[in-house]
């Protein structure tokens, strides 16, 4: 009773001991597992860093074979679900429909809200990583006034998100193999990133003893701030509004100005001071992927431009503030034509994995409390309440 640690924004607060991902962010290190991010990324599938980030170990062949049938036998979703989407109007954001679907789905599957069982735990985790790129692309589908795509079981994990996303029932669609690897590794850099707003809400919701999907619902809203997962929407967004190159110095102007609230969208992170390693590799990527589908987009040469200065940029280099992971994913995003608005399903879709795999690890904790943070009372002193008079 008595003392506590005021700390806003949590700058220096520790909420859990975890095993799953580790990061420096002065040295700009991130392992999931112990194995490190820029391995992963380049050498490992999204479903493989799926089965490490839950179990705590690379999968062995037979490993992985087993876990990606198991995913693959979750991927399609209850009918009832289909109808779920009819309420929503055709100009919802998809956000509103992932973060009220996934909530939802407890009332489809009873048997997962029986958390204290490791098993049915992990058949959660299972049914949630199969079922977001579904609900994910019927996000989009329900948006653009296409009907569904059914889950296709012979295709890769992004492959099969790709084809629900892009196929039309009259036409023959192909995934293009460098789009579905690039769209891997976007799942990949987004899977986990430790003690983040959304992931900290998924375990605040889930110690009060909350079904997995209320607590994945959470994450999702908690995700949805541009200054977390909406910041490669909002980056994207922002390249609209500048719009040209010649534009670019008025915002880099703006952006250094105190008065002035706006700042680069993109740029910037709490943890990582020198730099992001998944943006390095997601860069890769990002010029990969412009290389191989010739786009022609002024938006993407604002971007390409905006990146070169800012990192020359005497306030930019001085604040440490260096393109993050969102600023390059967002163009990728972009560039294989998927619409600003599903930019951030896309990252709740690949970090569900993370948030499931902290759910579960806090849940098989002994003794785990519920979480109770405490507050710095700045209202009124006691007085007096006098009815309204009627
Ligand atoms: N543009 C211009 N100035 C900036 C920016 C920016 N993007 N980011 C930080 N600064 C300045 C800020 O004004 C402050 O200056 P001063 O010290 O003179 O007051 C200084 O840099 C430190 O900023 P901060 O807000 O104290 O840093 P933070 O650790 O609280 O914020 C951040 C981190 C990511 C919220 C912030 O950099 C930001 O708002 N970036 C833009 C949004 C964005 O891209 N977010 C995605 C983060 S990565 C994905 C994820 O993890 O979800």
């Amino acid at each position: 009773h008595g003392y506590f640690t005021f700390d806003p924004g949590f700058l220096a607060t520790g909420s859990c001991e975890s095993k799953i991902t580790y990061i420096d962010g002065d040295k700009g290190v991130l392992l999931h597992r112990g194995y490190p991010i820029d391995e992963l990324a380049t050498q490992a599938d999204y479903l493989e860093v799926c089965y490490m980030l839950l179990n705590g170990e690379a999968p062995t062949a037979e490993q992985f074979k087993e876990f990606e049938e198991t995913i693959t036998h979750h991927t399609m979703v209850h009918q009832g679900i289909h109808n779920f989407f009819n309420g929503f109007r055709r100009d919802s954001h998809p956000m509103a429909m992932l973060c009220a679907t996934v909530a939802a789905l407890s009332s489809f599957y009873h048997d997962d809200l029986d958390i204290a069982d490791p098993k049915q735990r992990m058949r959660s985790a299972h049914r949630l990583i199969a079922k977001m790129p579904t609900i994910a692309a019927m996000c989009y589908k329900h948006s653009i006034g296409q009907p569904f795509v059914y889950p296709k079981n012979d295709l890769s994990y992004s492959e099969n998100f790709l084809n629900m996303m892009f196929s039309v029932p009259a036409e023959d669609y192909k995934v293009n193999p460098v789009i579905a690897k690039a769209m891997d590794r976007i799942f990949t850099l987004h899977a986990d990133h430790e003690q983040n707003a959304s992931t900290s809400t998924v375990r605040l919701a889930g110690s009060s003893g909350a079904n997995p999907y209320a607590c994945i619902a959470a994450g999702v809203a908690s995700l949805w701030g541009p200054a977390h997962g909406g910041a490669n929407e909002a980056c994207l967004n922002m390249l609209a509004e500048i719009g040209s190159v010649d534009r670019i110095p008025e915002f880099i102007k703006r952006a250094k100005d105190k008065e002035d609230p706006f700042r680069l969208m993109g740029f910037g992170h709490r943890v990582y001071k020198n730099f992001d390693p998944r943006a390095t590799v997601m860069r890769d990527s990002c010029h990969e992927v412009l290389k191989e589908l010739k786009v022609q987009d002024p938006l993407l040469d604002v971007a390409m431009e905006l990146e070169r200065i800012a990192l020359e940029d005497e306030y930019f280099v001085e604040k440490k503030l260096y393109p993050n992971v969102d600023f390059y994913s967002g163009i990728i995003l972009k560039a294989i034509g998927i619409p600003t608005s599903m930019f951030t399903v896309i990252f709740a879709l690949s970090r569900t994995v993370g948030w499931i795999s902290h759910w579960d690890e806090m849940l098989g904790e002994k003794g785990q409390k519920i979480g109770r943070p405490r507050q710095l009372y700045t209202g009124e002193t006691q007085r007096k309440f006098k009815p309204i008079k009627r």
